[in-house]
C-alpha cells in the first residue's frame, strides 16, 4: 500500500493546475485565546551522545531518530546506530507524519520510513527539493508547499492550485491537506478552503501571519505562525492561541501532535499543549522538524547542536480530591462559592461531585487573566499555587 502513491506517480507524471476564484463574502474575524502556560518545575534534562551537525528529527519504529550531518541514526536502547539509507536525506525540509510512519523531505528527495531504513521515492524526481517548504500526506494525497506553488499528487497527477484573490497578492505560504480533494491554503496573509473537487473555495481569515509549521490532530488543522498557533475546525472556524496571557503571540518554530497532546518549540520555549500549557524546556536555539515524543514517553528536541532528552515519562502520582484539591477549595473558593457571597453563584467546590462538574469551568477560571478566579481584588493565585488544580483535571479527576 505504502508504494503505490509512488509508484503510480513514476509511471504518469502528467501536471496541471487548478484556479478558483473565492466569492466575496463577510469574513469573520479570528477568535483569539490569550492562554498563558502554566510553569511548573521542568522535567530533568539530559544531552545524551555525541554530535557533529544534528539537523532533523523523528520518531521511526517507535524510536527516536536523528539526522547527524549525512548519517541517520537510530536509537536503540542508550545507543544509536546508523541507518541504512542508500541516497544521501541532505538537508531535511520538512517532515510529515504518514500514517504510523514518516515521510521525510529533503534536498535528496522525498524519504519514507522502511524497519531500520529510509527509501527514496520517485515522486521527488518532479520537484526541486530545494525550494521546498512544506510537505504533509493525508489519505492517498501528498500535499507539498515550494517557495511558489501550492501543488497535489494524486494518482499520478500533478495539480497545482492557484487562487485568485484580487485582495490578496501575496505569494502562496502553504497548503494544508484535509483529505485526498480538500485543502487549506494560506496566500499571502489571507486563508482559504479549497474544495478541489467541487472547485470551490472559501476565504476563511485573513492576518495569519507567516507559517512556519503545519501539522493535524485528529480533524482539526493546526498552523504555526510568526503570531501564535492557528487551528482551524472542520467548519472552517478559525482560532488564534497565542501561548502567552497578551494578544502578542509567541512564534512557533515546531508542532508535534503526539495523540491528544500537541508539542511546540516556540523561540524560546518547548511547550506541551493539552487541558493546559505546561512549559516543558527552555530552548537557546530552536529547530523546526526536530521534536518529537517517545514511545516511553520522553520529550526530545534540539537545542542547537545539542539532542535533549527531557525525562517527561518518570510519573508524578495524579493529585486527589479529598488529599489535594478540596483543602484548595476550602482556602481559597469557599469564602464566597459555599453560601452564594459577594453575589457568586452557590457552588459547593469542597463536594467532590460538584467540584468534578466544574472543574473545566473552575480551572479556565483560575487560569483566566482577565476574569480570574478567585476575583484579582481578592487574591491572587500564582500558578504554583493552583497547579494542584492543573495536575488534577490532567490526571484524570481523582476522588
Ligand atoms: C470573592 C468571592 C469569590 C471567590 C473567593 C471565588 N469566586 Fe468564583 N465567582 C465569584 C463571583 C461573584 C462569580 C460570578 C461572576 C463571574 O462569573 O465573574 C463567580 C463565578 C465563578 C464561576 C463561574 C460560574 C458560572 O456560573 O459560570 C466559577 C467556575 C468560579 N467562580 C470558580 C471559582 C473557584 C474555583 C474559586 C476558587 C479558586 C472561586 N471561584 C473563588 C466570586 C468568587
Amino acid at each position: 500500500m505504502r508504494s503505490l502513491l509512488f509508484s503510480s506517480v513514476l509511471l504518469a507524471a502528467c501536471t496541471g493546475a487548478i484556479q478558483v476564484t473565492p466569492p466575496p463574502a463577510e469574513i469573520p474575524a479570528m477568535g483569539v485565546v490569550m492562554n498563558a502556560p502554566v510553569d511548573r518545575p521542568r522535567p530533568h534534562r539530559t544531552t545524551p551522545g555525541e554530535w557533529s551537525s544534528p539537523s532533523a528529527l523523528w520518531l521511526q519504529d517507535g524510536e527516536v531518530t536523528v539526522l547527524d550531518g549525512a548519517l541517520v541514526r537510530q536509537r536503540s536502547g542508550d545507543d544509536f546506530s546508523t541507518l541504512e539509507v542508500a541516497i544521501e536525506p541532505g538537508v531535511v525540509k520538512a517532515l510529515s507524519r504518514r500514517g504510523a510512519g514518516v515521510m521525510v523531505a529533503a534536498t535528496g528527495g522525498f524519504f519514507h520510513d522502511a524497519p531500520g531504513r529510509l527509501l527514496r521515492a520517485p515522486v521527488s524526481d518532479d520537484f526541486a527539493m530545494s525550494s521546498l517548504r512544506f510537505v504533509d500526506v493525508v489519505g492517498a494525497a501528498l500535499w507539498v508547499t515550494t517557495s511558489t506553488d501550492a501543488t497535489r499528487v494524486l494518482d499520478g497527477h500533478r495539480e497545482t492550485v492557484r487562487i485568485n484573490d484580487a485582495s490578496e497578492t501575496g505569494a502562496v505560504q502553504a497548503i494544508i491537506g484535509r483529505s485526498s480533494t480538500a485543502a487549506l491554503l494560506v496566500k499571502g496573509a489571507s486563508l482559504y478552503a479549497v474544495d478541489l473537487e467541487a472547485r470551490t473555495v472559501k476565504t476563511l481569515a485573513r492576518g495569519v501571519g507567516t507559517v512556519t509549521a503545519i501539522d493535524h490532530r485528529g480533524d482539526v488543522a493546526l498552523i504555526g505562525t510568526s503570531e501564535g498557533l492557528l487551528e482551524v475546525a472542520t467548519d472552517g472556524s478559525v482560532s488564534r492561541h497565542t501561548l502567552s496571557a497578551t494578544d502578542v503571540g509567541q512564534a512557533i518554530v515546531d508542532i508535534e501532535v503526539v495523540g491528544e497532546l500537541t508539542l511546540v518549540t516556540t523561540t524560546s520555549q518547548v511547550l506541551q499543549l493539552g487541558a493546559v500549557i505546561v512549559v516543558l524546556a527552555d530552548v537557546t536555539q530552536a529547530w523546526p522538524d526536530a521534536l518529537t515524543k517517545d514511545v516511553n514517553g520522553d520529550v526530545w528536541f534540539l537545542d542547537g547542536a545539542s539532542l535533549v532528552r527531557l525525562s517527561t515519562s518518570v510519573v508524578v502520582p495524579p493529585p486527589s480530591f479529598a488529599a489535594d484539591v478540596k483543602p484548595f477549595m476550602t482556602a481559597h473558593c469557599r469564602s464566597c462559592h459555599a453560601t452564594g457571597a459577594n453575589y457568586a453563584p452557590q457552588l459547593n467546590l469542597e463536594n467532590y461531585a460538584v467540584a468534578r462538574n466544574w472543574a473545566v469551568q473552575s480551572l479556565n477560571r483560575i487560569t483566566d487573566t482577565v476574569a480570574p478566579m478567585p476575583p484579582a481584588n481578592r487574591e491572587v493565585l500564582t500558578p504554583a499555587q493552583y497547579d494542584v488544580v492543573v495536575r488534577w483535571v490532567e490526571g484524570g479527576l481523582l476522588p
